[in-house]
C-alpha cells in the first residue's frame, strides 16, 4: 500500500472504543454496508442493521455472510413505524445512515423512489432518533455529488452550495438540507445527540456487483474476456478505496460520541489531489493489472447527463478530524484487482474482505504511531 506522511497527530479507528458499542447501521446489505458491517463486527461492536434484502446471491453481503455476527433487520426506510421500532429496540449509541437508492442512472429511471428513499428515509431516521433516548451520535452518509457542480477544477469545500443535476445527486443534497434543519431545530449545541454528514468520493473495492458502476462493469467484462464498454472516459472523479471513507465515518462517529456537537457538521472525505483522475485512467490501470487479455472500448451511445469534473477539498477532515487517506489510487486499484481475481479463482469473499480490513487496520495503527 502506498504510504502518505502525516503532518498532524493522527487519530485512529480505535477497536477499544468500538468494542461493545451499540451501532445502528442502515444500508448494511449494500456494498459499503457489507464492508462496514464486517469491520464493526471485527472490532466487537454490537451491530443492528436495517436495509432492504441483499441483492441476490451475488451480493457481497450474501457471499461474505456479512450478517453472521450482527442483528440484521430487513426493512424499508420509507416505513416510519418499522424503522422507529427497530431503532427503539436496538437502543443504539451511534447511528450510521447509509441506506439509499445510490445509483445515478436508476434515479433517472425512478426519481420518485429515489427521493422517497433518500429524502424521506433521512427524515424518518432523524425523527425516530428524536424518540430514542440512547442515541448520542449520528453520521448521515451523503455524497460528493451533493454540491452544485460548477464544472471547475477546484475541490468543493463543505461550505459550498448544495445542488445536484440528476435526481440522485439532488436527493442527497436534500438529505444534507434535512440534516442541517434537524441539527438546528432539534439537535442544537448542548443537546445529547450530535449529528454530522459525510460526503465521500467514488468508492472502489472488492465485492461491488452493482450494475452501471465502473469497477463492477469493467471486472465483469475482463473476467468474461470481453471488451469493457466505457461511457464517460473523460469524467474526473475523486476515487478512493472503500475502506477510506468508512474509516472517516468511524472516526467521525467516535469524535461525535466523545465530543458532542463540536464535530456536528458536514465533512468531506476524498483522496489526495493526485488521485482525482478520469475514468479512462482507472480503466487503463485496471487493464494493466488484470493482464494482456483485458480490453476496453468507448461506448459512444446516448447517456444521461453526468458531471464532468468533480473534486473534493478535504482540508477540514485532514486538519480538524486528523483523517487522511492511507493509500494512493494505484494501491487501491491493486487491492481491488487482487480481490476480484482471487474471488474469481474461488477464494471465499468473507476471507478476502476480512483480510483487507485487517491489513487496513494494521496500516492505520502504524500510521497513527508515526
Ligand atoms: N458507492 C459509492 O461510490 C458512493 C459514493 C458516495 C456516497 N455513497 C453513499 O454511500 C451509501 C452506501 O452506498 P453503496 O455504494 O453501498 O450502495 P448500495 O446500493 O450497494 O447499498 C445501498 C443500501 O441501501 C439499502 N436501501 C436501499 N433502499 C432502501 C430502502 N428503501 N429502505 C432500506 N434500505 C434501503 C440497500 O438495501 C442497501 O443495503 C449510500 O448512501 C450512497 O449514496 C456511495
Amino acid at each position: 500500500m502506498g504510504q502518505r506522511s502525516r503532518t498532524l497527530e493522527s487519530l485512529d479507528v480505535n477497536p477499544e472504543f468500538w468494542r461493545d458499542k451499540r451501532v445502528f447501521l442502515t444500508g448494511h446489505t449494500g456494498f459499503k454496508g457489507s464492508w462496514l458491517s464486517l469491520w464493526l463486527q471485527e472490532m466487537g461492536a454490537q451491530v443492528t442493521g436495517f436495509a432492504l434484502a441483499p441483492d441476490g446471491a451475488a451480493s457481497l453481503f450474501t457471499r461474505a455472510d456479512a450478517g453472521r455476527n450482527m442483528h440484521s433487520i430487513i426493512g424499508d426506510v420509507r416505513d416510519y413505524a418499522a424503522l422507529q421500532t427497530a431503532l427503539y429496540n436496538a437502543r443504539p449509541e451511534i447511528v450510521i445512515h447509509m441506506a439509499a437508492q445510490a445509483l445515478v442512472r436508476s434515479s433517472y429511471a425512478d426519481p420518485v423512489s429515489t427521493y422517497a428513499i433518500n429524502v424521506m428515509g433521512t427524515v424518518h431516521l432523524l425523527e425516530a432518533v428524536r424518540h430514542t433516548q440512547s442515541v448520542r451520535a449520528i453520521v448521515n452518509v451523503t455524497t460528493d455529488k451533493c454540491y452544485e457542480n460548477r464544472e471547475w477544477v477546484w475541490g468543493y469545500r463543505e461550505s459550498e452550495a448544495m445542488g445536484g443535476h440528476d435526481p440522485y445527486s439532488s436527493s442527497k443534497a436534500c438529505s444534507e438540507l434535512v440534516s442541517a434543519s434537524f441539527r438546528k431545530s432539534f439537535f442544537a449545541p448542548g443537546h445529547n445527540v450530535a449529528l454530522a454528514t459525510a460526503r465521500a468520493g467514488n468508492v472502489i473495492g472488492g465485492g461491488d456487483y452493482a450494475v452501471d458502476r465502473l469497477i463492477p462493469d469493467v471486472v465483469a467484462a475482463f473476467a468474461a474476456d470481453a471488451p469493457a464498454r466505457i461511457r464517460n472516459p473523460h469524467a474526473v472523479r475523486p476515487w478512493q478505496h472503500v475502506m477510506e471513507p468508512l474509516c472517516g465515518y468511524l472516526m467521525l462517529g467516535q469524535a461525535l460520541f466523545e465530543n458532542g456537537t463540536t464535530y456536528a457538521d458536514a465533512w468531506n472525505f476524498g483522496p489526495n489531489a493526485d488521485d482525482t483522475q478520469p475514468v479512462e485512467w482507472i480503466v487503463r490501470h485496471m487493464a494493466q493489472l488484470w493482464g494482456p487479455q483485458a480490453r476496453w472500448e468507448i461506448d459512444a451511445g446516448e447517456h444521461p447527463h453526468e458531471a464532468h469534473m468533480l473534486r473534493l477539498d478535504t482540508s477540514k477532515a485532514n486538519r480538524q478530524l486528523r483523517w487522511t487517506p492511507q493509500m494512493d489510487l494505484r494501491s487501491a486499484l491493486d487491492w481491488v484487482t487482487q480481490w476480484y481475481r482471487d474471488a474469481n479463482r474461488g477464494s471465499a469473499a468473507r476471507e478476502l474482505t476480512l483480510n483487507q480490513i485487517r491489513a487496513y487496520q494494521a496500516r492505520l495503527q502504524t500510521t497513527s504511531r508515526q
